[in-house]
């Protein structure tokens, strides 16, 4: 049967600051979804990354449909409402529009859909990240979905060896989805010349060339852009379907161990290496670090396993502990150099006002002798 899955995101309300979620918040999203999914829905799952409540649902009714959207609109409302009653801080934080309108892209919550005929087994991965943007899957999908070196049935298995076509935004064009497709292996110089600015380009989703099968979704907004200053950070959301024609699921965990540096951290403003954790993991060190969960689940005619945890395996703990070194090491040089974000991404925030009242000031000088104004 056809099925699509459909992650919805916000961030609308956390404990201590960007944290985590309140429990009753969580429990109000998640009743909001049972009782309005029923017979809409097949399946659901709710849960939360850092300050970031996702919600995963399994339907009929194919990508961008309006009830669904709706339902997880009015859900984070909800959301927002125990978050108000309870003081949460930044209740309602990713909720930049009044009124629901159709679909919630463009409104503040992340969204990354697929839709596609189940095979009689069907994997799938639900990818979630907090203090981060979408930009921080570039490197994972790369490796996991073009570079042999890491993802091993790129040889081994002849489906996989056809290689997969990137479907790659320019997510700094804001009057439309402006993206390129472009196809590994023959295009992977261009892939990778597009994939290293994460900040720019960004993996929208990834299709199998051995079948045009759908493997991939991510989320690709950027707060930014709707709210025009900066309103937090874009913590992005990432379906992958593996095994058969797709990468196994330990070949898409295997780029995590890098613990690559991301953009994010404190205010969003920062570079900071990103870390596995297991779900329902809030955050901490400096508001972060910027951290990735990720749930392995199977699903048959719509109705979801239990979820699997794959980074709460033992062997992510050397991971976790080698991840925070890389992140201390940068922390260490403070705001200097790479360890905080370029202009370019700093300018939807405060520091525009003091830089541009300090352009005022600027005197180009005549001579060298002149005297000191200040
Ligand atoms: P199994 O033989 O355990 O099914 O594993 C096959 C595989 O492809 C692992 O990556
Ligand atoms: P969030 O985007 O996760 O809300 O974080 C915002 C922030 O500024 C943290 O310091
Ligand atoms: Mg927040
Ligand atoms: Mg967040």
């Amino acid at each position: 049967m056809k099925v699509t899955l459909s992650v919805i995101k916000a961030d609308i309300g956390s404990i201590g600051g960007h944290i985590q979620p309140s429990a009753r918040l969580v429990e109000t999203v998640r009743t909001r979804i049972a009782d309005g999914g029923k017979g809409l829905l097949l399946d659901t799952y709710v849960g939360f990354t850092g300050d970031d409540v996702a919600i995963l649902m399994s339907h009929t009714r194919g990508a961008g449909n309006e009830g669904v959207h709706k339902l997880a609109w009015d859900a984070f409302i909800a959301g927002t409402a125990t978050a108000k009653a309870q003081g949460l801080y930044g209740a309602g934080q990713d909720l930049l529009k009044d009124s629901f309108s159709g679909n919630v892209k463009g409104m503040g919550p992340a969204v990354a859909e697929m839709e596609f005929e189940e095979r009689p087994n069907e994997p799938f991965l639900l990818f979630a990240a907090d203090k981060t943007d979408p930009g921080a899957y570039n490197l994972p999908c790369y490796l996991g979905f073009a570079d042999p070196m890491v993802s091993s049935g790129l040889i081994l298995s002849p489906k996989v060896g056809k290689g997969f076509t990137f479907r790659i935004m320019d997510v700094a064009y804001t009057e439309g989805d402006r993206v390129i497709d472009l196809s590994a292996p023959e295009d992977l110089y261009d892939i990778a010349a597009l994939l290293r600015d994460q900040e720019r380009f960004v993996v929208e989703s990834v299709r199998s060339r051995a079948t045009g099968e759908i493997a991939a979704v991510v989320s690709t907004t950027r707060l930014h852009n709707i709210a025009g200053k900066y309103t937090g950070k874009d913590d992005p959301v990432m379906l992958v379907r593996t095994q058969g024609n797709f990468p196994a699921t330990g070949e898409v965990l295997a780029p995590f161990t890098i613990g690559h540096f991301v953009a994010g951290f404190m205010r969003g403003s920062h570079h900071g290496a990103l870390m596995p954790v297991p779900r329902n993991t809030g955050t901490s060190f400096f508001d972060g670090p910027p951290i990735v969960s990720c749930l392995a689940f199977c699903v048959k005619e719509g109705k979801f396993t239990e979820a699997a945890d794959t980074f709460a395996h033992p062997y992510w703990d050397y991971v976790r502990t080698k991840t925070a070194a890389k992140s201390e090491d940068l922390r260490r040089q403070g705001f200097f150099g790479p360890a905080m974000l370029p202009y370019s991404e700093l300018e939807y925030g405060g520091i525009v006002e003091r830089l541009s009242a300090m352009d005022a000031k600027f005197r180009v000088l005549k001579s060298r002798k002149e005297e000191v104004t200040a």
